[in-house]
């Protein structure tokens, strides 16, 4: 229906509002995509200007995933609608109309959209973050487990295909965009967390 395509749009064009570049913009501080690993995301603004920016950011990035999910659930849209949605915001960070499809690598705003599918989902992506950061101080490893760990956590918790597959794609679109940070972890100098870029 007409008013499931609303729902996605909507989700793709809030998803397409870097919160990085425009908390940035806002607080006059530097661009983040010019500065660090150039990534417009809460763990390059923290690296670049600390920790109040790098929590707004991160709070934009996670709600732009979120609103739009609990939206198309608030008017009644189909599971599927619902999954689409969430990926479409997704998807909207990492190729955002408004920067010319130049985004970020999708760890915060795959938590809010799991956050939206279903609160446990958000939480077990979360904890897994929080032990794997916590063990070895790394921003990028940490999402990149938690990611591959979302469409498990999916399957034993929302059994339904479509939902599952949704879930298997924004991992692995956040696997590619972590390119890079896989690169530097295997060289041994991805930067941990607390260190100046
Ligand atoms: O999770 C985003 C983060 O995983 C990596 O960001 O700036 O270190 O490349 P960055």
């Amino acid at each position: 229906n007409l008013f499931a395509y609303l729902f996605v749009i909507a989700g793709y064009l809030l998803g397409s509002v870097a919160s990085a570049i425009v908390v940035c913009r806002l607080l006059g501080l530097g661009d983040p995509r010019a500065g660090g690993s150039g990534n417009p995301g809460a763990t390059n603004v923290m690296r670049l200007h600390g920790r109040l920016p790098a929590l707004l950011t991160l709070a934009g990035d996670l709600l732009k995933g979120l609103l739009p999910v609990l939206a198309a659930q608030a008017f009644d849209q189909a599971i599927s609608v619902v999954a689409l949605t969430g990926l479409a915001a997704f998807l909207g960070h990492l190729y955002p109309v408004f920067f010319r499809f130049q985004g970020g690598k999708g760890v915060a705003t795959l938590i809010g959209v799991l956050f939206g599918l279903y609160w446990l989902l958000g939480l077990g992506f979360v904890a897994t973050w929080l032990v794997m950061a916590g063990l070895f101080r790394y921003s990028s490893l940490a999402a990149i487990c938690a990611a591959m760990l979302t469409p498990v956590y999916t399957a034993l918790l929302v059994p339904n295909l479509l939902v599952v597959g949704v879930t298997g794609v924004m991992t692995l679109f956040l696997i590619a965009r972590h390119r890079s940070n896989i690169q530097n972890l295997m060289a041994g100098n991805e930067g941990r967390i607390g260190e100046k870029g």
